[in-house]
């Protein structure tokens, strides 16, 4: 079985454009539970620019399914998530100036820091996760910290232009979840999947989980969010039968 974390970010995104109260992520999330999401996915960015403190807040109390919290390695962070209690917590890199997460953790740069907010979350009942690129020694390093689960990004895979470079991303990622198996991570991906994309990632053996936003958010404009969900989840698991 594999898991669809749907990523909602983008909901609020449209919200914000005119300051409104609707599209209400709340509903969003609920209609992407009755219609295949296995958990919902969202990013508190610190400069707030889609999903704010209070969704996080609301959404905690009306999910039916599971919280993914998406975060920096900041310490505001992680107060926030230890007072709120996500189910997971991604720890993800963060730049200002960014469009959309652009790559993985530098674990190996800042060990001491993200081992200690890992086991922070961890002792608290929170399972976290590290987003890393499908790197062997970021990924060795994500298992020295003991953390529950590796997120590995596909963003270069996603991005790659011709079969040659998507092939080349593609056996890094196979690799990679073969690695992080062997180490007892639970293995997630995410970033940039699309239904015309997701079909090699979801087949990994190792493959836990996928979290994905915006290309269901864009599709919804066209189908609906029920069908964009729906057809995301099964598009996965044809894959695994
Ligand atoms: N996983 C992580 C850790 C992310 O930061 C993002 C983007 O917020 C996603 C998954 C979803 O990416 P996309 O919106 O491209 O599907």
């Amino acid at each position: 079985m594999i898991r669809l974390g749907v990523n909602i970010d983008h909901i609020a995104t449209i919200r914000n454009a005119r300051g409104e109260l609707f599209p209400s992520v709340i509903e969003a999330a609920l209609i992407a539970e009755s219609n295949g999401a296995d958990l919902i996915t969202v990013h508190l960015r610190e400069d707030r620019r889609h999903i704010k403190d209070n969704d996080v807040i609301l959404l905690r109390q009306t999910l039916k399914t599971e919280l993914n919290l998406e975060i920096a390695a900041i310490p505001e962070m992680l107060d926030f998530a230890l007072e709120v209690r996500p189910d997971y917590v991604c720890i993800v890199p963060e730049k200002r100036e960014e469009i959309t997460t652009e790559g993985g953790l530098n674990v190996t740069a800042n060990f001491d820091y993200i081992a200690n907010m890992v086991s922070k979350l961890q002792d608290n009942g929170i399972r976290a996760s590290l987003f890393v690129d499908p790197d062997t020694t970021q990924i060795t390093a994500a298992a020295d910290t003991n953390v529950y689960a590796i997120e590995i990004h596909t963003g270069k895979y996603a991005q790659s232009k011709d079969m040659y470079h998507t092939n080349e991303e593609y056996y890094k990622i196979k690799d990679m979840c073969e690695l992080a198996d062997s180490l007892d991570l639970v293995v997630n991906a995410g970033h940039g999947l699309t239904y015309h994309n997701v079909k090699p990632i979801a087949r990994l053996p190792q493959m836990h989980e996928l979290n994905i936003g915006f290309a269901i958010i864009a599709q919804s404009v066209f189908w609906g969010l029920p069908k964009a969900v729906a057809t995301m989840k099964q598009s996965m698991l044809e894959e695994r039968r």
